[in-house]
């Protein structure tokens, strides 16, 4: 399991005005550390409900009607499902290099950190879940990925010709013209959920 928590550093690589990073020296702290493990933990469960939630969707519309049904659902519902895991101050989504549909692209940060899970997943260094920190005056921001992997069953919608029938090519050629997320083979490295969380320090630290 590799994890990046990172402070001050990262704030120059994320090109952080200097008076954010002089405030994060201040209140570094064990309070702050309790802040980043709750924000933590909130990115985690977001993550798994919303995987658990269009895992759910999709078998039970794979069981019942088959790729064909399944890929018309997913395609009406992933967006909507995935909104509902919003919370104030949370924000999550899925994202990939190779999408179906463009809402889902990365942004900068994404796709930097993308970059380097599907270089360690290459490698069998297999990461459950990247995660940095940055203050800027009283706000945290924290920002999480989970990495998401092909399954056998994935391949009915995201696999190459062999594996996807006609109604579900034909559904997506006309659905999403700039599809790129097919071809893939089951181990395959496919993206990740990506939490990004925004919080308040708590008032005790704020005065500090
Ligand atoms: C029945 C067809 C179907 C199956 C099976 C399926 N998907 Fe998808 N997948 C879709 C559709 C349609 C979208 C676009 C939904 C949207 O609007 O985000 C999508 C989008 C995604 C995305 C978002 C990134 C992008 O490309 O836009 C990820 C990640 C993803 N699928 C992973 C998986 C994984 C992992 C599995 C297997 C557990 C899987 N899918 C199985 C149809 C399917």
């Amino acid at each position: 399991m590799v994890k990046q928590v990172a402070g001050a550093w990262m704030m120059m690589v994320w090109c952080l005005v200097p008076v954010a990073w002089a405030q994060s020296e201040r209140v570094a702290g064990s309070t702050t550390e309790q802040a980043v493990s709750q924000a933590l933990e909130k990115a985690r469960a977001a993550a798994t409900a919303l995987t658990q939630a269009l895992l759910g969707e999709l078998l039970q519309h794979m069981r019942e009607g088959g790729p064909g049904a399944a890929v018309a659902v997913c395609a009406a519902k992933a967006q909507e499902l995935t909104k509902a895991q919003q919370q104030e101050g949370l924000l999550l989504r899925r994202v990939s290099t190779r999408t179906r549909n463009p809402q889902n692209r990365p942004d900068e940060y994404e796709q930097a950190k993308l970059a380097l899970m599907e270089q360690q997943y290459r490698e069998h260094k297999r990461t459950d879940e990247v995660s940095e920190w940055y203050l800027e005056g009283k706000m945290l921001t924290l920002r999480y990925l989970r990495p998401i992997v092909v399954g056998e069953m994935c391949l009915a919608c995201h696999g190459d010709g062999e594996h996807m029938k006609q109604e579900v090519r034909d559904f997506l050629s006309q659905h999403y013209p700039e599809d790129q997320a097919v071809g893939y083979q089951a181990g395959d490295f496919r993206g990740a959920v990506s939490v990004t969380v925004k919080q308040a320090l708590p008032p005790d630290l704020q005065n500090q």
